[in-house]
């Protein structure tokens, strides 16, 4: 069986690209499961439930967040009984939505967990701790499992994908939209890459227009800044698993732009 999984995708570019390309990619891979980070979904910013909406039309079956999940407002209407999007899981108790999530295919059941780093970005409940609590629960369900760490650094990320080697199907790390050159199975069979990347303009900065960032590093001066247009490219991961233990077989980086045009 397989993951596919696409990175932060960003704004209404990033959006017609995973709809363009999904059936694409779909009829190459036959994934079993499609899940996608969406934290950037609503030009930049959080995700509505009209573009959640749009993405599980396209074929995605659930949708991770990160750092922009309260950045739209409209999140707060649908968090809650829309049950394929899940926000961190170590946000503060109190905070709308969960974590973890199943995907059902007739070949087993996913679970899919989402979680968020607490280096250079707010200090929340301890996303390790976090972890195990919840792959004790999905244990109780299923032996596949998939993780989002939406983190910003680098040890961060290999620190949970080895915390969680052995227990886990897959971790990928999200948040940077730069895609690493990483990906490997680790000894206890958990796949792993650091930053599967992003979907949408290849030509911003992580997605959003140059000019405003480099004012902004320029002058320090509050800049407002928008989805970049031009050029687009999907940064993707997929898993293939060993449906009866659970333990990554294989991980394939997948990208698509203007220099790597997709191939049948
Ligand atoms: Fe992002
Ligand atoms: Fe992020």
């Amino acid at each position: 069986m397989q993951i596919l999984f696409l990175g932060d995708i960003v704004g209404a570019p990033g959006r017609e690209m995973v709809i363009q390309y999904l059936p694409l990619l779909k009829r190459k891979y036959q994934p079993t499961f499609v899940i996608a980070n969406g934290e950037n979904a609503a030009h930049g910013r959080g995700i509505t439930e009209k573009i959640a909406r749009e993405l599980f039309e396209a074929g995605v079956q659930a949708i991770t967040l990160g750092n922009h999940t309260w950045d739209n407002r409209d999140i707060f209407e649908f968090i809650d009984r829309e049950q394929r999007l899940i926000r961190p899981a170590n946000f503060p108790q109190e905070t709308p939505g969960t974590g973890l999530t199943y995907i059902k295919s007739s070949q087993g059941e996913l679970a899919v967990i989402n979680l968020q780093g607490r280096s250079f970005l707010p200090p929340l409940d301890c996303p390790f701790r976090t972890a195990d609590l919840l792959i004790d629960e999905a244990k109780k369900r299923t032996r596949l499992i998939f993780v989002d760490f939406h983190a910003e650094a680098t040890s961060e990320k290999q620190a949970m994908a080895w915390y969680l080697d052995g227990r886990v199907s897959a971790v990928v790390g999200t948040h940077t939209h730069v895609q690493t050159g990483d990906e490997r199975i680790l000894p206890g069979g958990t796949g792993y890459i650091t930053d599967v990347g992003m979907c949408g303009p290849m030509n911003g900065i992580l997605g959003m227009e140059r000019e405003a960032v480099i004012k902004k590093f320029l002058t320090q001066l509050p800049v407002r800044f928008e989805v970049a247009g031009g050029v687009t490219q999907i940064n993707a991961v997929l898993f293939t698993l060993d449906s009866t233990t659970g333990q990554c077989r294989r991980v394939e980086r997948i990208r698509i732009d203007a220099d790597r045009p997709f191939m049948e």
